[in-house]
Parts: structure tokens; sequence; C-alpha cells
């Protein structure tokens, strides 16, 4: 394929990178927007597979046929409630992937550059090795946190900010060493800064609370298209400049949005020390007694409602309840029942993750609305059904100032009429903390999996 070809070609992919994340943007238009980034990555893999640079094909063939079979394998079997898991070690294989080829760009015998030129690849190679090791191990811890495999409490070594500045200032002096040194002779400098940048990125992420875990995956998301971009200035590969940026630019702003969902400022997230599950987590002794209720009952309840709020958490996830959830809205709404689905910014565990899940059981998309566009009509509510949610609504985020997720915006669920949780047990949530919503006067606990519960409400109506 001739140069001319595959600048066409690689200009083809970038647009439809484009409208892919423009698609993926509203639930009316996400499927074509992954149609459109599937089109766009075939493309770019042939077009940079039928490169004329490109010539060991068997080797090729061999690593993504392997490749291929594992990530095949990986998608097949991943639960929904593994996704984040799986976000977060693929976001370190981008990251090992930068370092790689930041070590063979380095090494590379043909490469022949001089003055200002071979100043701006060698700074190319430092900082694509740079971002790519922090994202790497940071990646790899955010994996061990989201999976339970390291705990979600925030490590806080003494000095620790004082650390992460001593690591700063070592990578640009041993940037300067790099770049003062001929070509090749800078390799111990390189090294020792990617050993002190994957320690940074250990840290960076052991430091950080489970209550701040959206923001950190968002944050790694966004290292981890930086990480590529870099590697595209160091390949001279234009498309992977863009692809870097795209991604790194839409996970910095999804930082940000994750950030104003839970009222965190980014920096403060970054120096970590949120959320821990101890000291205050507790929310002071006494807290009454939870009332239950049996799915009959909230059968009747429901039933005889006007308006009905149901606001899905983890928990909807876990069951796998969204199917027999879609059935019981359209039965209460064929009944004149006013449905309608409330989702917190950090539902779940990824963002968009309830999103998913109610598109993929098919409820209608006008039904599902945003915390700020519910917040305020809860006390019109008859009955809000709170699916296997917990922290996103927890009254205390607003009512104790010492709670690890206080100041966090939360659905005010407990200003309606009556609120049914449907849970299995008192245990807390992700961020570890009780839950005085549980024991307010209008609160009714429905024990049990959501999946049962939903259908035994089902099976009643
Ligand atoms: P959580 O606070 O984690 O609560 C989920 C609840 O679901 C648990 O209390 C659990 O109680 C219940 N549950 C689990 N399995 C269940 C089942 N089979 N049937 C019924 N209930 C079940 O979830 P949330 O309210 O969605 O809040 C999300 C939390 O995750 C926030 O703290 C957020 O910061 C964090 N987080 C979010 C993200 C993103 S980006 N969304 C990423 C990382 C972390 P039982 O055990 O008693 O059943």
């Amino acid at each position: 394929m001739s140069m001319g070809t595959i600048t066409a070609a690689y200009v083809a992919a970038a647009i439809l990178f484009i409208l892919s994340l423009s698609g993926l943007s509203n639930q009316e238009s996400s499927r074509r927007g992954n149609w459109y980034g599937i089109i766009g990555m075939t493309i770019a893999i042939v077009a940079t597979i039928l490169n004329p640079a490109v010539d060991s094909y068997g080797w090729l063939i061999i690593a993504m046929v392997i490749g291929g079979a594992i990530g095949a394998r990986f998608a097949l079997k991943v639960e929904m409630t593994e996704m984040p898991e799986l976000v977060a070690i693929l976001h370190s294989f981008v990251g090992l992937a930068a370092v790689l080829v930041g070590f063979a760009t380095y090494f590379d015998p043909t490469a022949n550059f001089s003055g200002a030129a071979k100043t701006i690849h060698d700074v190319e190679i430092y900082l694509g090795v740079l971002i790519g090791a922090v994202t790497f191990t940071g990646s790899v811890v955010a994996f061990g946190k989201l999976s339970g495999r390291i705990g979600s409490a925030p490590l806080l070594l003494p000095a620790r900010h004082w650390l992460n500045l001593g690591i700063l200032v070592l990578c640009i002096l041993i940037g300067k060493w790099f770049l003062g040194a001929e070509h090749g002779a800078g390799t111990t400098a390189l090294i020792i800064m990617t050993l002190l940048a994957f320690a940074f990125g250990v840290h960076m992420v052991m430091a950080i609370g489970g209550a701040d875990m959206p923001v950190v995956i968002s944050m790694l998301n966004s290292y981890s298209g930086w990480a590529a971009a870099a590697t595209g200035f160091m390949l001279s590969n234009d498309l992977l400049i863009v692809v870097g940026a795209l991604v790194g630019s839409s996970g910095a702003i999804l930082s940000y949005i994750m950030c104003r969902a839970m009222n965190r400022n980014f920096v403060s997230v970054i120096m970590g020390g949120f959320g821990t599950t101890s000291g205050d987590a507790a929310e002071g002794g006494e807290q009454g007694e939870a009332i239950p209720i049996s799915a009959e009952e909230v059968a009747q309840m429901v039933g005889d409602a006007s308006e009905v709020v149901i606001v899905p958490g983890y928990g909807m996830a876990v069951a796998n309840a969204q199917h027999p959830v879609s059935d019981l809205t359209k039965i209460l709404t064929d009944k004149g029942v006013n449905v309608r689905f409330a989702i917190h910014p950090v539902a779940g565990r990824m963002p968009g993750h309830m999103n998913v899940l109610l598109a993929e059981a098919n409820v209608p998309y006008d039904l599902v609305l945003e915390m700020d566009e519910i917040n305020e009509d809860f006390p019109e509510t008859d009955v809000v059904i709170v699916i296997g949610a917990n922290d996103i609504v927890n009254p205390a985020a607003l009512e104790n100032p010492n709670s690890p997720i206080a100041g966090m915006p939360v659905l005010e669920v407990w200003n309606a009429k009556t609120v049914i949780v449907s849970k299995r047990s008192m245990a807390t949530g992700y961020a570890g903390v009780e839950n005085p919503l549980f024991f307010k006067e209008n609160t009714r606990m429905l024990f049990g999996d959501a999946k049962d519960s939903v259908d035994a409400i089902r099976g009643a109506l």
C-alpha cells in the first residue's frame, strides 16, 4: 500500500473515531458509535499492517493470533460487574506498550538524529516512557483494588507528599542527564527513571481510597491516552497521536465529570487519603431499627401508586436483575403508574454502568433520568424502589460532615413518601459507610437477592 493511501486510511479512521466518541455520548446513538469505532479500528490495523515499513509478517501474525485469542476469551467470559477491572488491566497494557516502544525506539540502531531533532526525539522517548510506566503500575494497582485483591483503604505513608515531590524532582534531574547523554549512553538514566515512575504509579493509586476509585479509573483512562499519543510521536504515527489525544482528553473530561459528581477536587483526589473505611465510617452508634417488608406488600404498594422511581445500583448488576426490572416497569406502566429511573453518575462500578444495563434490558431511554433531572421530584414520588444501591442514596453524605463520603451529591430518595430498599443484608456498600436511610421511618427493607425480589414483586402483581 502506498504512503498516500495509508495516510488517507488514517484520516478516515481518525474521522470514524471522532464520530464514534460523539455517538457514544448518547444512549440512542451509542450502538452506531460503537460500530464507527470498530470500523475505524479495523481500517487502522489493516493500513498499519500494509505499511511498506512492515516486513516481519510471520511475527505479526503469531502475535495477533495469540493476543486476539486472549482478548476474545476475556471479553467473552467477563461478567458485566467485572468490566471495570478489565478496563483497568487493559489500561495497564497501553502503559506497558508505551514503555516497551520507548526503549525499543531508544535502542533503534537505524535512528540517526542530531541537534534539535535528537533532543525532540529523546524528549518524546523520555515522556512516553514516564507516562507509560506510571499508567502501567497505577492501572495494575487499580485492577487489584477493584477486584478486591488489594484492600480499598488508602495507604498513607508518612511524608507521602514529600515522597511524591522527591520522585518528581528526581525525574526532572534524570531527564536532564538523559538528554545530555550521547546516543545510547542514556540507558542507565532511562532505566532509573522507569523504576521511579513504576514506584510512583504504585504509590499514587495505593494512596487513593475506595471512595475515589471512579475518578482513578477515568484518570488512568486519560493517562493511557497520553501514553498512546506519546508512542505515536515516537513512532511518527499520526493516527496514534490523534487517537491518543482523543482518549487522553475524553478521559480528562470524564475525570472532571466524576469529580463534580462526587463533589471532589481533582488535585485532592490525586493527593490521596480520602475514603478511609475506618474512623468516622460508623455514623455513630444507635441507628434505630430497620423495618422489613415482603414482596407482596411492595407489589400492593406500587400497584396503588401513581409516581414510582426506581434507583438501580451495583447490586442490580450483581444480581443481573435488569430484565425483571424492565418487565416490572412494563407491567406498572401498563397499569397507568408513572415509572421513572434515577441514575447517579457513579452508580455501579464504572461510568454509565446502569445506563448500559437498562439499555440491554430495553428500558425506554426517556424513562431514564440523571440525578440532577430527578432529585427535586422525590417529594412528589409515592414509592422509590432502591435496587442494590447503597452509597448513592446515603443521606450521611449530606448530613454528616465526618462521613467519608461527606459532600458527595446523592439521590435524595428519603424525601419520597415511601422508600423500598432491595438488598440482601444490612451490609455497607463500596465506600464501607453505614447508611442511615435504612433506619428512616419511611424506609422498608426488602431483603433478598435483587433478581428474586423483583421477580417476586412481578409475580404478586
Ligand atoms: P454500593 O454502594 O457498592 O452498594 C451496592 C449494594 O448492593 C450493597 O450494599 C449490597 O448490599 C447490594 N447487593 C450486592 N449484591 C446484591 C444482590 N445480589 N442483590 C441485591 N443487592 C445486592 O453501590 P452503589 O450505590 O451503586 O454505589 C456505587 C459505589 O461504587 C460508590 O461508592 C462509588 O463511588 C463506587 N464506585 C463507582 C465507580 C463508578 S465509575 N461508577 C467506580 C468505582 C467505585 P448487600 O450485600 O446487603 O446485598
